[in-house]
């Protein structure tokens, strides 16, 4: 077990790595002026997968980034997984920096892939009408996905999918800073705690998800196809506001 003092010392010095990884990439992708000379011999080898035009990097760096916009711009041409060269539009994520609860949904459907933002079809507006009910409001909290692009037909994230894509969720919970999570349905609440237990299970008791407390209650599509969860759900979000409230679980 190493010290604790050389554990810091270790993270500082891979944030380092990171911080100079980031400074790198936006060099090498963002600068307009920058001039990419043709590799040596002149040949040009063609890729399986075409790289979107302008310079978007098919292989982000994970972290560290100064703000979400700055992360937004840099990851948005990701093509780590399957789903990237399927995508219409990234869903990065979207609502307040200053978000004190942060809601995960599974992944972009067919109108988030579309307009490029989470939770804007049916569900989303479900979501909204579920939060204007407890006095939030869409733009005071922060909404994203484990997943930032549409699986095909909306089947479920894939593992693979999962363990590249999450660490983009990681380094957005990291700028947000949120004091609270919010799983919205099983498939999230599963893939985040590494679990296979049913959503009963998992409702109605406060996980942890990167330091931070997690709450997990129905997805807004299946509260869509089942009315008769609503009263469950709308209880989930009142003690959710309760907790909040009382200052529990604080980070
Ligand atoms: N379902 C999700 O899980 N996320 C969305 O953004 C939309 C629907």
């Amino acid at each position: 077990m190493p010290h604790p003092s050389d554990q810091s010392t270790l993270r500082s010095k891979v944030a380092a790595y990171f911080q100079l990884l980031s400074e790198y990439e936006r060099e090498l992708y963002h600068d307009p002026d920058l001039k990419r000379e043709p590799p040596a011999g002149g040949k040009v080898l063609k890729s399986a997968v075409s790289t979107p035009a302008k310079g978007l990097n098919p292989y982000p760096s994970y972290a560290p980034y100064d703000s979400l916009t700055a992360m937004n711009e840099s990851i948005s041409g990701c093509l780590r997984c399957g789903l990237g060269p399927t995508r219409t539009k990234f869903v990065f994520g979207t609502g307040s920096k200053n978000a004190r609860v942060v809601f995960i949904g599974e992944a972009p459907g067919a109108e988030e892939d579309r307009r490029g933002e989470p939770f804007v079809g049916r569900a989303g507006e479900l979501l909204n009408s579920m939060l204007r009910e407890i006095d939030w409001r869409r733009e005071d909290v922060y909404i994203c996905n484990v997943l930032k692009c549409r699986p095909p037909n909306n089947r479920d994230p894939l593992p693979e999918e999962v363990t590249l894509c999450e660490p983009y969720l990681h380094e957005q919970l990291r700028i947000l800073d949120p004091e609270w999570l919010v799983s919205l349905g099983r498939i999230s609440a599963q893939a985040l705690l590494r679990t296979t237990a049913p959503l009963k299970a998992l409702r109605g008791v406060v996980h942890r998800y990167r330091e931070k407390p997690l709450w997990v209650t129905y997805h807004p599509a299946a509260l869509l196809r089942n009315q008769n969860l609503m009263p469950d759900a709308h209880q989930d979000l009142l003690t959710l506001q309760r907790m909040i409230a009382a200052g529990a679980y604080q980070p």
